[in-house]
């Protein structure tokens, strides 16, 4: 088996930045609740000419120069976004043609803002299996084109951005170690842009009623979120054979600060373990991922040889968890404590487990004190 190693990486954010204070003058809301609430200052908004297509493009662009890989030399590209250029053909198609990447096949994958850990678990298959030996990874949105904007419940939530990665085919033991992958649909209203598709394509009504914009029922999703982050984590982490103190930084998916720390706090984290750049870029879907791991190995937090976890969740509902590798193991000795890392492990989960348990039981207590403030 190969293992899949991240060579490269590349992002790109729209330059427009709109701020909670512009919010304040587009609908009812103010700067201390979107803070407070969610931990969001800023997000960056796609202007004239830019496209789920240019977005992805530049940032794997970005992505292919860091690792030296030439676009011809790419086997496939999967993007992952709930917001391409149009329904079809599919965004993917656009991107390997706009990068100039002949030999490569292309896909979209759906899984809205947990798609890139999706694609990223994906693209780690094809080259397990020796089948590719160079991947591009993306993760793009421009939600902002879908959000309704007198809807202040969504629309101070959302930003636009991409992200990439290059996974190439290693022999040494590294990249991607563990995933796992879970859906509820059961509950896929919480999150949901309920017009133009088959089940109901395009009419005034649809139009009239803004059902071609995202719909949320943010207390349900936050509620789900709170449970399964720290749970799916703990989950990757132990499918690699690691226990979460082997974890030197953990990427949650950046939709709301108040998920990302009490994510942080079942998994018993110190705040320099966690990433977070959700204050400047809000919650970019499928991109928020790919662009924090991009920001944390620019910034030097994370860095060759340490291991992180990427944690998602959205729409579906779903979540994933992937634990990876920088460059290539050196402590092998953590591998190889691999019976006694088992029973710390096992530990752990138990722990995490009965932490998220508690903390759902607790929540309603939680969110009405905040009602109350
Ligand atoms: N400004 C001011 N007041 C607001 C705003 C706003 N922007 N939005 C809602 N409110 C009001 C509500 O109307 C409500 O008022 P009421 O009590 O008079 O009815 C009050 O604030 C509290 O609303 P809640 O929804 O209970 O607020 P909550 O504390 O749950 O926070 C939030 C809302 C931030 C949306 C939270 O529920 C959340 O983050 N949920 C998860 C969202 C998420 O992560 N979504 C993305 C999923 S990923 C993907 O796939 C796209």
């Amino acid at each position: 088996m190969k293992y899949s190693r991240i060579t490269g990486w590349g992002m790109c954010a729209p330059e427009q930045v709109l701020t909670n204070q512009d919010l304040e003058r587009i609908v009812d809301t103010s700067d201390e609740w979107i803070v407070t609430r969610t931990g969001i200052r800023e997000r960056r908004i796609a202007g004239e000419g830019e496209t789920t297509s240019t977005l992805s493009i530049a940032a794997g662009q970005q992505a292919l120069e860091r690792a030296n890989v030439a676009p011809e030399e790419l086997d496939l590209i999967i993007v992952a976004s709930s917001s391409p250029d149009y329904f079809l053909p599919p965004v993917s198609s656009q991107v390997q043609h706009g990068l100039g990447a002949r030999r490569a096949g292309a896909f979209t994958l759906v899984a809205g803002c947990t798609g890139f850990v999706y694609a990223l678990a994906t693209a780690h298959q094809f080259i397990a299996t020796g089948a590719y030996r160079k991947v591009l990874v993306i993760g793009t949105e421009i939600i902002s084109r879908f959000t309704n904007w007198q809807d202040r419940n969504t629309c101070v939530l959302f930003g636009d951005a991409s992200g990439a990665v290059v996974l190439e085919a290693s022999d040494q033991p590294s990249g991607v170690l563990s995933f796992i992958l879970g859906s509820d649909g059961s509950q896929s209203e919480a999150l949901i842009v309920r017009g133009m598709g088959s089940a109901m394509p395009a009419t005034y009504e649809v139009l009239d009623n803004h059902w071609h914009q995202i719909e949320m029922d943010g207390p349900a999703v936050f509620k789900f979120a709170v449970r399964v982050l720290g749970h799916a984590a703990a989950e990757a982490v132990a499918a690699a054979g690691l226990t979460i103190e082997d974890v030197d930084l953990f990427i949650p998916h950046q939709a709301n600060l108040r998920i990302i720390e009490a994510a942080r706090r079942q998994l018993d984290l110190p705040p320099e373990k966690v990433f977070i750049n959700v204050d400047r870029y809000g919650n970019t879907s499928a991109a928020s991922i790919p662009v924090a791991l991009c920001e944390a190995l620019e910034s030097g937090q994370a860095k060759e040889g340490d291991t992180l976890v990427l944690v998602g969740f959205g729409g579906g509902l779903t979540w994933a968890a992937v634990t990876l590798q920088l460059g290539v193991v050196q402590a092998a000795s953590r591998y190889m404590a691999w019976p006694f890392n088992k029973v710390r492990e096992r530990i752990h989960s138990a722990a995490v487990a009965v932490s998220s348990t508690a903390s759902a039981l607790l929540l309603p207590l939680f969110t009405r004190g905040d009602r109350n403030q």
